[in-house]
């Protein structure tokens, strides 16, 4: 992973960083150099995680965000203010529900896809247009298999990772061009604190031999960064596996619509 920190930096903002999957990435970027903005809801994991971090040399900035309030971007965009951000991670995105569509709150649905979806977006699009005008960045989205297919008792959570899906396969067309990375990093069942809730939650074995390691998939998700549009984790570039179709075939796709559609004709 060596240059991370002359191609994404100088810093790079981590939505839901406080643990698991999101801590991990704020590690490794940190061990390459990279200066953090890290956002996530609790303090408490926040302010340990940057006392941490600083300790390796780096400038560390935390801000406690509620990534599913209808002010999540603007808020986002303040906590950066005029740094540089060259990375973009948004990690946070778990159904913390564990119940059926009909026996969970609309309320609850709603905050689902306003942070998995309204603010995934928001935060491409404000971060993705300072990158574009510097012609050079990246933007990684953590997702889940759902996102290839329904699955019952998460079908809201597997809806929004489908809008994910079709958003960064999408931006990976668009951004390639002006020098911007995009990775969906399709996660497998994953060693997380926010997991291990919800399955006790849920009254399942929590059986985290049988899972991902968080450090595992973040590394992979920063080693693939350069060549999305998506990784899947478990499978080579060229493997479908439960995908239905390869991350490269999925990528040619991409590119033969790309190269023939009337928007990269105008870029
Ligand atoms: N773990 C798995 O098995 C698995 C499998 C497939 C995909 N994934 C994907 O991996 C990503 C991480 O999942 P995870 O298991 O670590 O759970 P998670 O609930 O997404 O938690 C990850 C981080 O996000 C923060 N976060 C959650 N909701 C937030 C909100 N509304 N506002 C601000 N920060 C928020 C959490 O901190 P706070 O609680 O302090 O806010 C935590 O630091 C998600 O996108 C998920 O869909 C996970």
């Amino acid at each position: 992973m060596s240059g991370m920190a002359e191609r994404y930096g100088p810093w790079a903002l981590i939505a839901g960083a406080s643990e698991g999957t999101g801590a991990e990435f704020a590690r490794q970027l940190a061990a390459e150099g990279l200066n953090l903005i890290l956002i996530a809801r609790r303090e408490g994991p926040l302010t340990a995680l940057a006392e941490e971090l600083r300790a390796g040399g780096i400038e560390v900035v935390t801000a406690c965000i509620d990534l599913a309030a209808g002010d999540a971007v603007t808020r986002l965009a303040d906590s950066a203010g005029s740094r540089e951000v060259g990375l973009m991670v948004f990690n946070a995105g778990a159904d913390p529900n564990g119940v059926g569509f009909l026996d969970g709150d609309i309320a609850a649905w709603s905050d689902l896809a306003t942070r998995n979806c309204l603010a995934v977006m928001g935060a491409c699009h404000h971060f993705g247009r300072q990158m574009r005008a510097r012609g050079r960045g990246g933007l990684l989205v953590c997702g889940s298999g759902v996102c290839y297919g329904g699955i019952p008792g998460i079908g809201v959570y597997g809806a929004t990772k489908a809008f994910d899906l079709n958003l960064m396969e999408s931006l990976w067309a668009e951004l390639k061009p002006v020098g911007i990375d995009v990775l969906y990093l399709v996660m497998g069942r994953t060693d997380t604190p926010a997991h291990r809730a919800v399955t006790e939650k849920q009254g399942r074995v929590w059986e985290p031999e049988t899972m991902a390691s968080a450090a595992d998939v973040a590394r992979l998700g920063l080693e693939r960064l350069p060549h999305g549009p998506i990784q899947n984790w478990g499978l080579a570039d060229d493997e479908a596996g439960w995908a239905v179709i390869s991350a490269a075939d999925r990528r040619k796709r991409i590119e033969a619509i790309a190269a023939s559609s009337s928007f990269a004709k105008k870029g």
